[in-house]
């Protein structure tokens, strides 16, 4: 799926993605905020209409959503002046397999449902780990393979949808540290109420 897939799949005028921070890069996201004791810089990679990204900025964090839909930054953009945080918030029109940051190097960065394949999705995530801080982190979020059996929402695409044993292989070629790096089972609204869903969540500490 490319740029234009996305693009015109986000030109409508409410935000697909919600207005809300991920729960779980919420939750990753508020230990590391915390134990920085002071705002620090983030990059939420293929970061889309902005929840994560603006939820950072909110935060007092500078904030930068790269993504190469441009119809997604501009309604990011958006978000965040109508949260008065567009002082803090930086739109990066790039692809996600190599790219250069405006803030690097930062403390933490966020891949938020990057649902590529893996050969793409390991450069992205090579890119993005090149452009975190030592000692900084990586927030990762996708739906999993295991969702296919069971689960709801996502792409039923096997070949986009990670497993946690092929994200370890992939990521020990990298100088990280894993702290979580597993299938969390929860829940998703759809129009016939809340279904299970599968989710595979990362977190990793820079080398
Ligand atoms: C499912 S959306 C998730 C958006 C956001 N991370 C979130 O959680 O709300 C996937 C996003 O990946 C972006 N994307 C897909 N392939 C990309 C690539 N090769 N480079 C940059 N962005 C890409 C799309 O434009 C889209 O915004």
């Amino acid at each position: 799926m490319d740029a234009e897939y996305w693009n015109q799949k986000y030109a409508v005028d409410e935000l697909i993605y919600t207005d809300e921070v991920n729960r779980f890069v919420k939750a990753l996201s508020e230990p590391l905020i915390a134990a920085a004791k002071k705002p620090g810089k983030m990059i939420d990679l293929a970061g889309g209409e902005g929840r994560n990204s603006v939820w950072f900025a909110q935060q007092g964090w500078q904030a930068e959503n790269i993504d190469f839909s441009k119809v997604a930054l501009s309604k990011a953009l958006k978000l965040a002046e109508e949260r008065k945080v567009a002082d803090l918030y930086f739109a990066h029109v790039a692809d996600a397999t190599g790219f250069e940051s405006v803030l690097t190097p930062v403390d933490i960065g966020v891949i938020g449902y990057l649902q590529i394949e893996q050969p793409g999705l390991n450069e992205a995530i090579d890119c993005l780990v090149d452009n975190i801080k030592r000692g900084g982190h990586l927030i990762g979020v996708w739906h999993a393979r295991e969702n296919l059996d069971g689960g709801f929402g996502g792409p039923q695409n096997p070949a986009v949808l990670p497993t946690a044993s092929e994200m370890r292989e992939f990521l020990s070629e990298l100088p990280l540290e894993i702290e979580i790096l597993e299938n969390r089972e929860g829940q998703v609204k759809t129009k016939d109420g809340l279904k299970p869903s599968t989710t595979l969540v990362l977190l990793a500490k820079k080398l």
